[in-house]
């Protein structure tokens, strides 16, 4: 498990002087301490920091439940959006082959609001097995809300009430929201998301476990990777601690003009990785008026689109590419008499080769554009070097929100579009905000 992540700043450094180094060494540092005397704002949010450990000793009953889920199900459609939702998605996307087999496919549902997708969903879902795991740990979330009504409905007109009870599962609340109250009610087993974990830091929990294992990832592996990155996120050395070092170089970046970071993989499995990781630093940082907004790419598709911006637009983005050193599987381009398509020269060589070929010259590139880039490199893509990437990029925004003086662990501006759409929807009780709006609606009318 050694060096799973390592991280290379070569690229930054002519953009940094020695004191915004030192500056952002002191913050993070003072971040640390907080961090761990949990003396900072939001400090009743800290079970993630526990939590693989945790998660670890509770894997037996969950494990069993994902088997049986396994067993009596050709689709498991995950409902959930948000924190509910991203964690389970990355890690599965990034460890499962991408075209599926004959294993059990993993829909999502609940993250928006579009009918079509739902509508098709539920043709999609006519004579196959289903299971459904609905996640919210409010129990209350709107768009998740709206999906499993129309599923669940799905479900006991094709299975009768009893069997679709069997196969709905739910993730929320010990004790409170309506899931908890309709689960209770309807007997459908469940799992609970901890009081002390907000939902952009709840993958290692059943939020996050239930899918995961359900679609086939090894969870104990991936636990394994959290808790090993767990072990070096407590040292206050850049060196030994790669959460403090990549806390310091956001810091320093930030504090010296750059307010954009793009996490830029070079691997497609890893684009919903990417997704999961603007939530947590974009719901993280993201506020009173500060913060690094997260944008995300995946290379080299993205060469050929925002490759353009990042190289030559406006200079106030810095770039942590994430790359994997070690391909499990690959492909060597084969030799060829001809040459018509000009490619005599790469054959033999692998797609792996090429790619960290692509990554060096888009660092060298876009550095001569004047855009800093560090390099996160993970040693494979597996279960445990996502384990420790996940808890890795989790101890960094907690450093990164306590350094920038934040509390890393709310998200009070996710609530005004909620409250407006209720009132525009007419929901009891906003009546007045409804005329309010109505009257400001303007060309939205
Ligand atoms: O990070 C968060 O807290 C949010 O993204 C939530 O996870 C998201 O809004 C879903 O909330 P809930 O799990 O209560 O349905």
């Amino acid at each position: 498990m050694s060096d799973m992540i390592r991280i290379d700043d070569t690229n930054c450094r002519g953009f940094l002087a020695d004191d915004a180094l030192s500056a952002a060494r002191n913050r993070v540092a003072e971040a640390l301490a907080t961090l761990q005397s949990r003396s900072g704002p939001g400090s009743d949010f800290l079970g993630w920091v526990d939590l693989p450990v945790q998660a670890r000793e509770a894997l037996p009953p969950l494990l069993e439940t994902a088997e049986e889920i396994r067993a009596q199900s050709d689709v498991l459609v995950v409902v959930g959006i948000g924190g509910s939702y991203l964690g389970a998605r990355a890690v599965i996307e990034a460890l499962r082959p991408p075209f599926g087999g004959d294993d059990l496919s993993i829909l999502y549902a609940g993250h928006h609001i579009d009918g079509g997708y739902l509508s098709a969903m539920l043709d999609h879902l006519e004579g196959r097995r289903v299971s459904i795991n609905v996640i919210s740990k409010s129990g209350t979330t709107t768009e998740p809300a709206i999906a499993f009504r129309i599923l669940r409905r799905w479900m006991e007109d094709r299975y009768g009430k009893a069997e679709a009870a069997r196969r709905i599962f739910a993730t929320t609340d010990a004790r409170k929201g309506a899931l908890r109250t309709l689960a209770d009610e309807e007997g459908y087993r469940s799992f609970v998301i901890p009081d002390d974990v907000g939902g952009r830091f709840s993958v290692f929990t059943p939020v996050g476990l239930l899918p995961i294992a359900a679609a086939g990832v090894n969870a104990a592996a991936l636990l394994d990777g959290a808790i090993a990155m767990r072990g070096k996120c407590g040292f206050r050395d850049p060196h030994a601690n790669p959460a403090f070092a990549y806390a310091v170089l956001r810091d320093a970046l930030y504090h010296s003009g750059q307010s954009v970071e793009v996490l830029a993989s070079f691997h497609p499995q890893l684009q919903y990785i990417t997704e999961w990781w603007k939530q947590l630093f974009g719901e993280s940082e993201g506020k009173d008026g500060r913060g690094l907004f997260p944008a995300a790419v995946t290379n080299t598709t993205d060469l050929h689109s925002m490759g353009q911006y990042i190289q030559d637009g406006q200079r106030m983005l810095f770039e942590t590419f994430l790359f994997s050193d070690i391909a499990e599987v690959d492909i060597a381009l084969p030799v060829s008499d001809d040459d018509t398509d000009g490619l005599r020269y790469l054959a033999g060589r692998t797609l792996a080769d090429v790619n960290r070929q692509a990554m060096r010259g888009t660092a060298l590139a876009h550095l001569s554009g004047g855009v800093p880039n560090a390099l996160i490199t993970l040693s494979s893509i597996s279960p445990a070097s996502i384990g420790a990437l996940l808890y890795f990029f989790e101890t960094a925004v907690a450093l990164s929100g306590y350094a920038l003086g934040v509390n890393p662990f709310d998200q009070p501006g996710v609530e005004e579009y909620k409250r407006n759409m209720f009132a525009l929807l007419r929901k009891p009780g906003f009546e007045q905000l409804h005329d309010e709006l109505t009257a400001r609606l303007g060309g939205l009318s």
